[in-house]
Formats: C-alpha cells, sequence, structure tokens
C-alpha cells in the first residue's frame, strides 16, 4: 500500500495499535530512561540516543543522572564538564545544545520542559523528533516522534517507498503516525514502535517470523521486508592523514591544544596535530618537528618512528593518523589554547575517541605497568 492510497479501516488499525501495544508491554527492554517519564530524563535520553545505540547510552546516562540529577544542577554546570561527561559519544553538539536549552528552561520556564509543540521547538537542539518524543513519552500527547528507526519499520508495513535520506520524507511518516497513533497511550505506541525497530524490525535481517504486527504488514505480504527503506547513499567520506605528538616537557607536563569553538569536535582538547604531505620536507616527522618547533618556539626532540596509528572514521570524514612521542626541550610559547598539564589533570579534559586511543596507546608503552 503506498502512502498515497494509506487508508486502513478504523477496525485494521485498532488491531494494529493493540498487537504492537500488548507486545511492548511484555518484551520492553528494562532501560534505566524508562523508570519513571521525567520529561528530562527522557530529553537527554533521546538526545543520547540519536546517532548512538543504546548499550553505548545507557552508561552514559547513568553517569549523567548521578552527576547532574536535576536541570538546575546541569544548567550551572560549566562547560567544561559539560564536556567531559559526553566524552566518547561523538556529536558534541549534541550536549552545546542541550546545555543551552536545559539553562533555557531554568531560567525562562520555571524549571519546567515546556509541554507545548510551540514552546519545546524552539529549545535548542529539540528537533521535530526530540520534540515528539517529550511530548508523547513525558506528556502523553499524542505527537508522531519519527526518527531513522521508526521511518524503517513504518516503510515495511505501509510499504512506503519513499527515500528516508530526503529530509522532506520525515513528514509521510508524521502523517501516517497521526493517523495510527493510539490516542489513549501515545506514549508506548511510540516507544513500541522505537522497540520494534531495535529489536524486531532490524535493518539488514528483520526477524519477521517474530513480529507481533507481520499480520498488518504490507512489506510482509509482498516479499519486500529486505528492500526496504528506500535509503539513497550518503556522499562520500573524506580521508586525511595527520600527524600527532604526545610531547612531554622536562617537568613531565604534556602539551594538549583546545580546538576552535567552532566546527568539528568544537571545544574538545587533543594532541598537538598537523595535516600530513607536505612533500618540501624529507619525512613527515621532520615536517612534524618543524611545525612544533615553529608553532611554540621550542626545540622539540621526536622519536623517529611513530608509536602508534589510529585510524578514526566520523560521519563525513576519516582520520589516518600517525603518532609519535618526543620531548620538549627548553621553554615553550604556549599560545591561547595551549596548556601543560600533568597526567592527572590530562585525564580530567575531554578529548575525542581517537586522542584517547592515542593516550592509552602511550600509556600502554611508555608507562610501567605500576604507572598505568
Ligand atoms: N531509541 C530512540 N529513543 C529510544 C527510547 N526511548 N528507547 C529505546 N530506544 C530508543
Amino acid at each position: 500500500m503506498k502512502d498515497s492510497t494509506f487508508n486502513p479501516s478504523d477496525c485494521d488499525i485498532q488491531q494494529f495499535r493493540e498487537d504492537l501495544l500488548n507486545w511492548f508491554i511484555h518484551e520492553q527492554r528494562d532501560l534505566p530512561w524508562r523508570k519513571d517519564n521525567h520529561p528530562y530524563k527522557v530529553w537527554v535520553s533521546e538526545i543520547m540516543l540519536q546517532q548512538t545505540r543504546v548499550d553505548t547510552v545507557i552508561p552514559y546516562f547513568e553517569r549523567f543522572m548521578e552527576e547532574f540529577p536535576t536541570m538546575e544542577a546541569f544548567a550551572a554546570a560549566d562547560d567544561e564538564s559539560v564536556l567531559k561527561i559526553w566524552e566518547g559519544l561523538g556529536y558534541y553538539s549534541r550536549v552545546r545544545h542541550l546545555h543551552s536549552a536545559v539553562k533555557e528552561v531554568v531560567e525562562h520556564y520555571g524549571g519546567k520542559v515546556p509541554d507545548t509543540q510551540r514552546e519545546i521547538s524552539k529549545l535548542k537542539g529539540v528537533g521535530p523528533y526530540t520534540a515528539g518524543a517529550i511530548l508523547s513519552i513525558a506528556y502523553g500527547k499524542p505527537e508522531p516522534a519519527v526518527d531513522g528507526n521508526v521511518m524503517r519499520v513504518l516503510s515495511r508495513i505501509l510499504l512506503i517507498e519513499e527515500d528516508i535520506a530526503k529530509p522532506a520524507t520525515r513528514k509521510v511518516f508524521e502523517a501516517s503516525v497521526r493517523t495510527l497513533i493510539d490516542p489513549n497511550n501515545p506514549s508506548y505506541f511510540n516507544q513500541a514502535l522505537m522497540e520494534l525497530g531495535a529489536l524486531v524490525c532490524t535493518p539488514t535481517s528483520p526477524a519477521c517470523l517474530l513480529c507481533p504486527v507481520r499480520e498488518h504488514c504490507q512489506a510482509f505480504a509482498n516479499g519486500k521486508e529486505q528492500e526496504l527503506p528506500v535509503k539513497s547513499r550518503k556522499t562520500s567520506v573524506r580521508h586525511v592523514t595527520l600527524l600527532t605528538a604526545v610531547l612531554k616537557s622536562a617537568d613531565n607536563r604534556y602539551l594538549i591544544c583546545k580546538r576552535p569553538s567552532e566546527g568539528l569536535l568544537a571545544n574538545l582538547w587533543e594532541f598537538p596535530t598537523v595535516e600530513a604531505g607536505n612533500w618540501q620536507y624529507s619525512t613527515q616527522r621532520n615536517l612534524l618537528s618543524h611545525h612544533l618547533q615553529d608553532q611554540y618556539q621550542t626545540t622539540i626532540h621526536l622519536e623517529t618512528g611513530s608509536f602508534t596509528h589510529v585510524d578514526h572514521t566520523f560521519s563525513h570524514l576519516k582520520w589516518s593518523m600517525d603518532v609519535f612521542a618526543g620531548e620538549i626541550n627548553g621553554p615553550v610559547d604556549l599560545q591561547a589554547g595551549s596548556l601543560l598539564v600533568t597526567r592527572e589533570e590530562l585525564e580530567t579534559f575531554a578529548f575525542p575517541v581517537p586522542h584517547q586511543k592515542i593516550w592509552k596507546a602511550y600509556k600502554e608503552k611508555y608507562f610501567s605497568d605500576r604507572e598505568r
């Protein structure tokens, strides 16, 4: 059934809701944000769950709620601890926006997350999916919460063949949810669609034989469940080669730099890095060494070979990093955004995953078991 002809009878819809919700009531996972439906917890969990798997999110969510149990506590946090709690989750603008938006709720909404589409959608980082998830799960409002997983599930059930990679397609699915959603339990209805996408109606091999709504599924009836959803290819991933140095001063401190406040990994910390491939230098080590001595106006000695290689793929970019250990011999011209820190201090700063891997490899190679 194409979306244009999507017109199930009231009886079909009623049965669909019943089958879906009964399944969810019995099979839902015990997840920490499901213990109560406090809007703050729903909000934080939904932001974490964008682009990140449930298993990864659980420990982050628990640490977050321990450190910032209330919106007031989170609003009062400094930017550095906000980034640190998100360290490793990726897509760091999510937490910067969440922080601004929670401050806004504390300052302008008396600490209560707005419960209307109009107000909640004005908050930073709250797009249509997050707005719908909070309004339905925390406030029981019949609003759609359509993300990629829900689009996959509904594209199969309703045989919708529009390209889910196109931003405009989400509206097609929102319209379907508005027709299907259970007015008596919008929270469970939306969560059941998410849960079905996670546990049964999975991307590559959907477990149709276990599906509670198989009898309602147009794709299954037509043998098309493997072909859906239709999703056009993303643009290709750009590849850059980087040279990085872990530099230790004579008094056992390490040089770290803060990334710019805009763009990729904004405001996170890293080891000094330069893009490779400037062939006026005889070796990549020479290039790195000249760059660092010039930048920090000091004398640096790098070891001959790199001690580790780290690859990391972001959504649109791949870093291939060769990493050298080295020593700083002499005073350093620390520019704004660079610091020399002890090893203990270093570990309180937020680093992106590839730089965390570098630090781990460094400790394994250069620290004794006891020091690690
Ligand atoms: N994915 C997105 N939101 C979710 C939720 N509330 N529970 C489980 N998985 C999800």
